[in-house]
């Protein structure tokens, strides 16, 4: 009689599927290859931009190592578990290498990116003198802002235009600009500036055509942000919203990205309480444990912190921080469990703690016949030092997007959800939250493009 190993060894051989059904059942897409330099373009030379950038020159030196990026480190399984075949994302798919990378930025401050780092205090001066002359070079370009927008915070490096399409015209000329002085082939945008006051969607977004007349007619809905992202897609570059702005979240925004062929994503990087949230969350509900309340307060000392003392930038990301709990749990679905949880997220300017945010969590959960228990979470992290990586990864991959046949035409780019407190996605789809559907959908759009085969982690065909 054949022992249990036997069986499953046997089964294996003749295994067709494995538990990779769900075959992707196409040829893979055309991509093209990542020839020459990756023009990277930031509004906003705060602490989430340099210490991006400065990350960036360290690895390239060999000073330290790219950890939380999953473009440089993370692997991704291919065909059956018993095939051993997990290559290294970058050389699954073929993304632009680190030194391929060159930069440019705006701010309305004057400081180099050298400057901007010691300011904003996150990486040490041992490791920024290293690299201070490389920083150094890179300069702000005047930027688009009106203080209405961002009441926190004024300075005096701003551009002046006769109406917003013309500072719209501006930001396209200093892209056009970038790209010839850097000699880069391809070029990707993304908004590392403050949080914006919120805005709801209004007609002026509703199409491109609305959108260009309220540029000239200097429409209030139109924040600087969305300039930007206006003047970039115009160009054809990619946009990510590393904020909760609305920006790119607009009618108007997908239409001109879809005709332009340069994919957008957003919105909100995920880090801190958010990524917790969306580790814990998913959880809970897999163990079907009810949750009745869940207050989230944070101290934070930097200038991200300052804006967010700001009523109006504030509700921006209390909307953007709100809606995850919903999504993951399904209080329609189980509405014994999460229907009456009280959910409260606070943020409190507290200067002496710089960049080193402090996240309090206090969650109250119910188990078996609806006993209570309590858990607290108490995450000292670094803001910019979990958002830095996330930077890095929306680059290669919305240049990805950008050479990828299937994936340019398309508009928002829904699989990078994974990166986002508040993910796009098409009109009328809810978001994706729980961080390991997010990156199941990530690598499943990798496998697909390159004509693997999806995993579903079915596995019963290594048992029968
Ligand atoms: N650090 C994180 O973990 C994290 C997570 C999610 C989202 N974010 C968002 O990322 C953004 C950047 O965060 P940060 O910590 O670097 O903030 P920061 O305040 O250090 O940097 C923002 C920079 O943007 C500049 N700026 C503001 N409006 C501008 C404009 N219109 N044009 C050009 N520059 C402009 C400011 O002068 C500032 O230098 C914020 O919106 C923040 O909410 C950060």
């Amino acid at each position: 009689m054949a022992t249990r190993s036997q069986t499953v060894k046997k089964t294996l051989k003749n295994a067709t599927h494995g538990d990779v059904t769900a075959q992707s059942g196409k040829r893979s897409s055309h991509i093209t290859p990542p020839k020459g330099k990756l023009g990277v373009l930031i509004p906003g030379m705060g602490a989430v931009a340099t210490t991006f950038v400065a990350g960036v020159e360290a690895v390239r030196k060999g000073l330290s190592r790219p950890i939380g990026s999953l473009t440089q480190m993370g692997t991704i399984r291919l065909g059956k578990r018993t095939e051993g075949r997990s290559p290294k994302i970058k050389e699954f798919v073929p993304l632009a290498g680190l030194d391929d990378l060159v930069f440019t930025g705006w701010d309305i401050f004057e400081d180099n990116m050298y400057a901007a780092a010691a300011n904003a205090g996150v990486l040490d001066r041992y490791l920024l003198e290293k690299i201070k002359p490389f920083l150094e070079k890179v300069t702000p370009r005047k930027a688009v802002f009106d203080h209405n927008y961002v009441k926190k915070i004024d300075g005096p490096n701003v551009k002046k235009g006769k109406n917003k399409m013309d500072l719209a015209e501006q930001v396209r000329e200093d892209i056009r600009d970038f790209k010839k002085s850097s000699g880069a082939s391809r070029l990707v945008t993304i908004w590392c500036g403050s949080t914006e006051t919120f805005i709801e969607p209004a007609a002026v977004h509703q199409s491109v055509k609305a959108f260009e007349r309220g540029l000239t007619q200097n429409d209030e809905n139109i924040a600087p942000s969305m300039i930007y992202a206006y003047a970039s897609l115009s160009e054809g570059v990619p946009f990510a919203n590393g904020a909760p702005n609305l920006t790119v979240d607009i009618p108007a925004m997908h239409e001109l990205s879809r005709a332009s062929q340069a994919p957008i994503c957003g919105k909100d990087f995920k880090t801190g309480q958010t990524l917790m949230k969306t580790i814990l969350a998913p959880g809970f509900k897999a163990r079907l444990l009810g949750v009745s309340g869940w207050y989230s307060t944070n101290i934070l000392g930097n200038r991200d912190g300052e804006v967010l003392d700001d009523p109006g930038s504030f509700k921006t990301k209390e909307e953007s921080k709100l809606g995850v709990l919903d999504h993951i749990l399904q209080p329609e679905l189980y509405p014994e469990l999460y229907k009456d949880i009280f959910h409260k997220v606070r943020i409190n300017y507290y200067p002496p703690r710089g960049d080193n945010k402090e996240g309090w969590d206090n969650i109250d959960i119910f188990g078996w016949l609806g006993y209570p228990m309590q858990i607290k979470v108490d995450f000292l992290c670094r803001d910019s030092i979990l958002a830095a990586p996330i930077v890095l990864d929306l680059i290669l991959f919305l240049d990805l997007a950008q050479r990828t046949s299937e994936l340019k035409g398309i508009g928002i780019q829904e699989w990078l959800s994974f990166y986002f407190k508040s993910p796009m996605t098409a009109p009328g789809l809810y978001p994706e939250h729980d961080l390991f559907i997010q990156l199941m959908k990530l690598k499943n759009t990798l496998r697909h493009l390159r004509g693997e085969q999806l995993i579903t982690h079915l596995g019963l065909e290594y048992y029968d």
